[in-house]
């Protein structure tokens, strides 16, 4: 079974290549290598390109034939998209056009979509389910539920079956330490608090101490990257056994502050790094918990690594290595 990854030189993608190497699938990842790294891609052939350039895009399809493509390749940050709108639309939505029609093209009707829990904005009702409406607060939310909403249109217009899974927030390493995240400008919350821990900025800031929750910061629902990949591989097996169209979250159910993360990072690292409340990021939504009851019922999703500890332990490992 062949499948080309977009962006699987990237962070999330590069830890679903290594999942699917391990399973025996022929890859092929196509990647610009802006933010990704050819060392992270550990199985399959990595070709570099860019899918604004699609006459390149439709030679490297032609030629692979895949029975299905993971689309990861974006842009993922959300207060650089409030500042640069027109680089998330062109890049998330149009060059994902770009992909749907080289798709179309040569009859590839299957794709798992790199979406994510931007696209619900404000949500009315914690954890949010996949049937909450779509009110993104940034461009970069925007940017994806645009896209939703054409493979939607698609999929009713054709025999085209994609799964779109709404990622919350990934973060963690592979345990086995060969891969992590390693986007140098990284503005994660985990990421840059371990990076504050080492000593690479001198503080780490808390965007926003007055938003409706406990402590005043934001909570967000982490999950590993290893658990978010293997809800790739079932998504895989949903789709090339015929499963239709659909749309799932990820995540675990549950959230933590931004004060209860540094606090947990403080923890893992032994490094009682300086923390400075400062004003809200433009863009931030308060409260971003996933239901994922649709992803464990229906594919049967296990996850194996919901702690918040262990998330920080994989990445802090990896962060050393750096
Ligand atoms: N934060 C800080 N200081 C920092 C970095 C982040 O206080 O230095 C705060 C943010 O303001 C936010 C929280 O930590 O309240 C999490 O921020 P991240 O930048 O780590 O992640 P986001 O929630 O903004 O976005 C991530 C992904 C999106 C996805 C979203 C879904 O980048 O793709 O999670 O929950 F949509």
């Amino acid at each position: 079974m062949k499948i080309l990854v977009t962006g699987g030189a990237g962070y999330i993608g590069s830890h679903v290549v290594k999942a699917l190497g391990q399973r025996g699938y022929e890859i092929l990842v196509y990647d610009n290598l802006f933010t990704g790294h050819e060392r992270a891609v550990l199985y399959g052939r990595l070709v570099k390109g860019d899918l604004s350039d699609k006459v390149f895009l439709d030679k490297v399809i032609k030629e692979f034939k895949p029975d299905a493509i993971m689309h990861f390749a974006a842009f993922i940050q959300v207060e650089e998209s409030v500042r640069e709108p027109l680089k998330y639309y062109r890049n998330n939505t149009v060059n994902t056009l770009n992909l749907l029609e080289v798709m179309r093209e040569n009859r590839i009707k299957n794709l798992i979509f790199s979406s994510t829990a931007a696209v619900y904005g404000i949500p009315e009702k914690i954890p949010i389910n996949e049937d909450a409406p779509l009110n993104p607060v940034n461009p970069y939310g925007f940017s994806k539920a645009a896209v939703e909403r054409i493979l939607t249109d698609l999929s009713q217009a054709s025999d085209f079956n994609y799964v779109s899974l709404r990622y919350f927030n990934v973060a963690g390493a592979d345990p086995e330490g060969k891969i992590g995240q390693a986007y140098k400008e990284a503005t994660h919350l985990i990421t840059r608090a371990l990076k504050t821990a080492k000593g690479e900025f001198d503080k780490l800031q808390i965007f926003g101490t007055d938003y409706p929750t406990p402590d005043g910061t934001c909570i967000r629902d982490y999950i590993h990257v290893d658990d978010l990949a293997m809800a790739h591989l079932i998504t895989l097996d949903y789709l090339l056994d015929k499963g239709k169209s659909n749309v799932f979250n990820c995540g675990y159910g549950y959230g933590y502050s931004v004060k209860e993360v540094v606090e947990a990072v403080k923890k893992i690292t032994h490094i009682h790094f300086k923390a400075e409340e400062v004003g809200r990021r433009p863009g931030d939504s308060p409260v971003l918990v996933a239901d994922s009851s649709r992803l464990k019922s229906e594919l049967k999703w296990r996850p194996i690594h919901a702690d918040l500890e262990y998330i920080i332990m994989t990445a802090w490992e990896w962060e050393k290595k750096l």
